[in-house]
């Protein structure tokens, strides 16, 4: 076992005696942990077949490559989100990274640019990255649950997010990334299925396909509580740890 996955292990063992359980039995060593988190996907829920179908609301769209579904995102119509855009928000970084970060939704900046995190959070969430060695340009790719900015920036609807979820499923299954980080409770709750609060879900591990998932605050939020950044800086400690011990 390497430094870093034993501190990975002795950091788990310490969230459990605080009473935070992760998905994981006490006692593992870092890698018996990713081989747990990969075994248990491969027994989880079946991956849907390898073509999803996305675009116009109501017809099928097939994407089996990236290019394909990037085209197919930019045309779509599924749900109300369409009408009011300006642009679609597909992803910003290199398809290549290790990380994939997954966000909520655009927002006035975003709709402008076409990029996803561009504004004050965005700029909160560089940081973020940067303070566990991590760039946007190079090792990150970042898209967002909803790939069209909600009026007003409000809240996801659920049938939004059920519009949206055949993208982003089909975007990570192509991106294939080694580990994801989802940033606030609606990209926190859609990988994990889970509908706790965010601060109820992180500080653990997950599994989404059999990738690793940490989860964290949404840099908005710890723009409006920065409070919550010690918490986040231990988020992003195990996100690193996960990363180095893969
Ligand atoms: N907040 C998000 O969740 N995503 C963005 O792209 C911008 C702000």
């Amino acid at each position: 076992m390497t430094g870093v996955s034993t501190r990975l292990a002795t950091y788990l063992d310490q969230r459990r005696r605080l009473g935070e359980p992760g998905i994981v039995p006490a006692g593992l060593e870092a890698g018996e942990i990713l081989r747990l988190v990969r075994a248990r996907a491969t027994s989880g829920p079946s991956k849907p077949a390898g073509i999803v179908s996305v675009g116009a609301r109501g017809a099928g769209v097939v994407s089996d490559d990236y290019e394909a579904l990037r085209a197919a995102a930019m045309a779509c119509t599924r749900c109300r989100l369409a009408d009011g855009r300006k642009t679609v928000v597909f992803a910003d970084g290199n398809p290549a990274a290790r990380l994939m970060v997954v966000g909520e939704a655009p927002g006035a900046r975003e709709d402008a640019t076409g990029l996803p995190f561009v504004g004050q959070a965005g700029r909160l969430l560089d940081l973020m990255l940067a303070s566990v060695a991590l760039s946007r340009r190079d090792s990150v790719y970042i898209c967002n649950v909803l790939k069209c900015r909600p009026p007003g920036n409000r809240n996801p609807q659920p049938d939004e997010i059920e519009s949206c979820a055949p993208l982003l499923k089909r975007q990570i299954e192509l991106v294939a990334p080694e580990v994801l980080l989802a940033v606030g409770s609606f990209a926190a709750q859609w990988l994990t299925t889970s509908r706790g609060a965010l601060g109820k879900l992180r500080g653990k591990v997950y599994s989404y396909q059999g990738v690793p998932l940490v989860v964290t605050y949404h840099p908005a939020a710890l723009l409006r509580n920065p409070g919550w950044s010690r918490l986040a800086w231990d988020d992003l400690q195990l996100l690193r740890q996960v990363m180095d011990g893969r």
